[in-house]
């Protein structure tokens, strides 16, 4: 008979391998969805084609932001760009994407216009695409445009230490009063102004403000025990990983939906309104359940979900104190 402290042992080791079988089989989870959402094995789907046109029109417009850009610079990509246009324009007819390609052509034409580089190419294949229905959206919007620091500054001129400290998960709600679809766009329109990789803009919000819905959402999640039924809406911030296209990019959709999902919850506070994060860290069988509910397509990752709703007029939250400023930021550590 095995001593107890062997039966231990034993189950202690099957506790370690079931645990990484389990994390093994999420790993696969996710693997599979971003091999098959992707376009490291090329393009495949319309959303592969509008990423692979935004990639290359965000290199062209790079290229056109620099203080000394190489004469001529960029043919390749102006070459694959119109390729990619032309294909797209062919399978789906012009729309939004094919705009970018074309308007982004034309400006890097505009941009070259009396330099010693020849656009004579460029400007070919750019006759090519307007022939075959492309056009060119008004007011243009590709290329890049000229700013000054004085207006950046004049617009952006809020105290934005005291904007943040002001910010705090809210845990208390005024339970049933509707929040206003206008401050819900606002936010959204905030977020998409969120730097994302390449401008590939990939983030995507679902939002319900329906108690019904709010509460169906919710179900999936823990976390919000104690003040989710006071909530006048919950996001739910995923990312679509059609658009990456390189194994390093395999964890870009947490650092891109990241950023989203904070601006987001900063463009609430900046219209009055709490939000609270909250967490899906969930694993293969949770998620799959919310996607079901939702509807979220497998190409998506459910990046986090949020609440909100309108604060009430006063009430409590954690002092959640921070760490000293020393312990975050290493200025000028030695380097070898
Ligand atoms: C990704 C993420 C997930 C979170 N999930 C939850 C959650 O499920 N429930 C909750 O009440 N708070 C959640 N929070 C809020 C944190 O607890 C909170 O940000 C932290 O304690 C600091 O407090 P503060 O936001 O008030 O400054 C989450 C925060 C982040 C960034």
């Amino acid at each position: 008979m095995p001593s107890a402290a062997a039966a231990k042992k034993s189950s202690n080791y099957r506790d370690r391998v079931m645990t990484a079988w389990r994390l093994f089989t999420n790993y696969a989870y996710d693997f599979r969805r971003f091999r098959n959402a992707s376009f490291i094995d090329g393009v495949r789907t319309r959303e592969n084609r509008r990423a692979h046109i935004h990639l290359l029109a965000h290199m062209l417009e790079y290229g056109m932001s620099l203080t000394d850009p190489r004469s001529g610079f960029g043919m390749d990509k102006v070459r694959m760009l119109a390729a990619e246009t032309a294909k797209y324009m062919a399978d789906y007819g012009a729309d939004e994407t094919s705009d970018v390609g074309i308007s982004v052509l034309a400006a890097y034409i505009a941009f070259n216009a009396g330099t010693a580089s020849d656009a004579s190419e460029a400007q070919g294949l750019l006759d090519d695409l307007l022939e075959a229905g492309g056009s060119r959206s008004k007011p243009v919007v590709g290329g890049s445009e000229h700013v000054t620091s004085e207006d950046i500054t004049r617009s952006s001129g809020i105290d934005f230490l005291s904007f943040m400290n002001a910010r705090h998960s809210v845990r208390q709600y005024e339970k049933g009063a509707a929040v206003d679809p206008a401050k819900i766009e606002r936010a959204v329109q905030a977020a998409m102004q969120s730097p994302s990789s390449c401008n590939r803009q990939t983030c995507r919000v679902y939002a319900f403000t329906e108690p019904t819905s709010i509460a169906k959402v919710l179900s999936h999640h823990s976390g919000n025990r104690g003040f989710g039924d006071q909530l006048g809406g919950v996001f739910i911030v995923a990312v679509d990983l059609a658009h990456w296209n390189t194994i390093g990019e395999r964890n870009q959709c947490w650092v891109d939906g990241g950023m989203f999902a904070m601006t987001l919850a900063l463009g609430l506070h900046a219209e009055g309104l709490g939000t609270c994060m909250l967490n899906w860290s969930a694993a293969r069988d949770q998620d799959r359940m919310l996607r079901r509910c939702v509807g979220i397509p497998d190409n998506e990752v459910v990046i986090t979900l949020m609440g909100f709703g309108h604060m009430r007029a006063d009430f409590r939250v954690p002092v959640s104190r921070r760490k000293p400023l020393s312990l975050v930021l290493r200025t000028e550590p030695a380097l070898t």
